[in-house]
């Protein structure tokens, strides 16, 4: 039986956080131990360069990243984990997509769109002032990590469907004029991501700086949920779940059987401060284990790196002979032997 390929990356500008963990990387580390299921997963460390140009935070966070996924589980032996840059074949599909992607399909990307609509709200003549050609391509990288390993699933968050789509739509027309080479990728949506709420109730985002760092020291967790926004109800009067930040957060490291005797808590009027403390002992309890190996492999990157070089190994098995087929397919290749 073939397997299913599924492969997601995760852009190396920040540090991973609760709302990174409920809704991609447990869900991808669980996908993992799949038989059925080959995964790529990858550091998408050039993606980083579009909107990062501080070299020590992407170094940083490329370090955190991979050792994250490591203390967490991932199966290496099934998975394949790599860094995005050490796969040169990526950045060379690139170019032959940049060939065939149109222009047009570019200019509509919401990336794209948000910056040169911000441009003009702020009175800007240049509605293309401050953004690098990296952010314009942005899509086209994308469908290069995509299509370089014919994945079928993609997962990914709400914002980067459309990137999906148009990885799809570059790939019809590759195979359009040079024959059929690639899959035509599908989007996968997982729900839980969007509904995890930051300290301040909103979406828990890089963007908004409301995120709380996954394998935050014990000390720093607990100030940090000491700081979620509530409403100003007290103690003894009955509270509403459903629209509490705390309780979103709760249930997502939960069993329903948790959920429900918290439901019952929130109903007879628990306190916030309680609310709270009970929320910390949760979350510090399901993360201690992970925490103690995240740190000990921060204390030997060696191993971290082994185990990428390994991944690109497995990866270029691919990307290398697949690379040899698209030159030839494009009409790149020696005049003679
Ligand atoms: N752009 C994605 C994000 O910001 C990360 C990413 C890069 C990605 N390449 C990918 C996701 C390929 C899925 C497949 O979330």
């Amino acid at each position: 039986m073939t397997k299913e390929i599924i492969l997601t990356g995760i852009t190396t500008t920040g540090t991973p956080h609760l709302g990174n963990y409920v809704g991609a990387i447990k869900p991808a580390i669980a996908a993992s131990k799949n038989p059925n299921v080959m995964p790529f997963y990858f550091l998408a460390d050039y993606h980083a360069l579009i909107k990062c140009q501080e070299p020590e935070r992407v170094r940083r966070s490329s370090l955190e990243i991979a050792a994250t996924w490591l203390a967490l589980g991932l199966d290496t032996s099934n998975a394949v984990f790599y860094r995005q840059s050490d796969v040169p074949e990526i950045m060379e599909l690139m170019w032959m997509l940049t060939c065939v992607a149109s222009k047009g399909l570019m200019n509509r990307a919401h990336a794209y769109k948000a910056a040169t609509a911000e441009n003009d709200q702020s009175g800007e003549n240049d509605f293309d002032k401050g953004i690098n050609m990296g952010l314009f391509a942005y899509p086209i990288l994308m469908a290069a990590d995509i299509l370089m390993f014919n994945a079928h699933k993609v997962p990914v968050g709400k914002d980067q469907i459309q990137h999906i789509e148009m990885a799809r739509d570059i790939a019809g027309r590759f195979n359009h004029i040079y024959g059929e080479h690639f899959v035509l990728p599908e989007a996968v949506i997982d729900e839980h991501g969007a509904t995890l709420s930051g300290m301040d109730g909103r979406k828990m985002s890089k963007s908004y700086n409301n995120t709380i760092p996954l394998f935050e020291p014990e000390k720093k967790l607990k100030k940090l949920i000491n700081k979620i926004q509530t409403n100003s109800l007290e103690p003894g009067q009955a509270k509403d779940p459903d629209t509490c930040t705390l309780f979103s957060i709760y249930r997502a490291f939960a069993s329903s059987d948790e959920v429900l005797d918290i439901r019952q808590r929130y109903a007879e009027g628990i306190a916030w401060g309680e609310m709270k403390s009970v929320l910390f002992e949760h979350i510090n309890e399901h993360i201690t284990p992970a925490r103690e190996r995240y740190e000990a492999l921060l204390q030997a990157p060696e191993h971290i790196e082994e185990q990428l070089q390994e991944g690109a190994l497995k990866a270029r098995a691919v990307s290398v002979p697949f690379m040899k087929e698209l030159r030839k397919a494009v009409g790149i290749s020696r005049i003679s032997l």
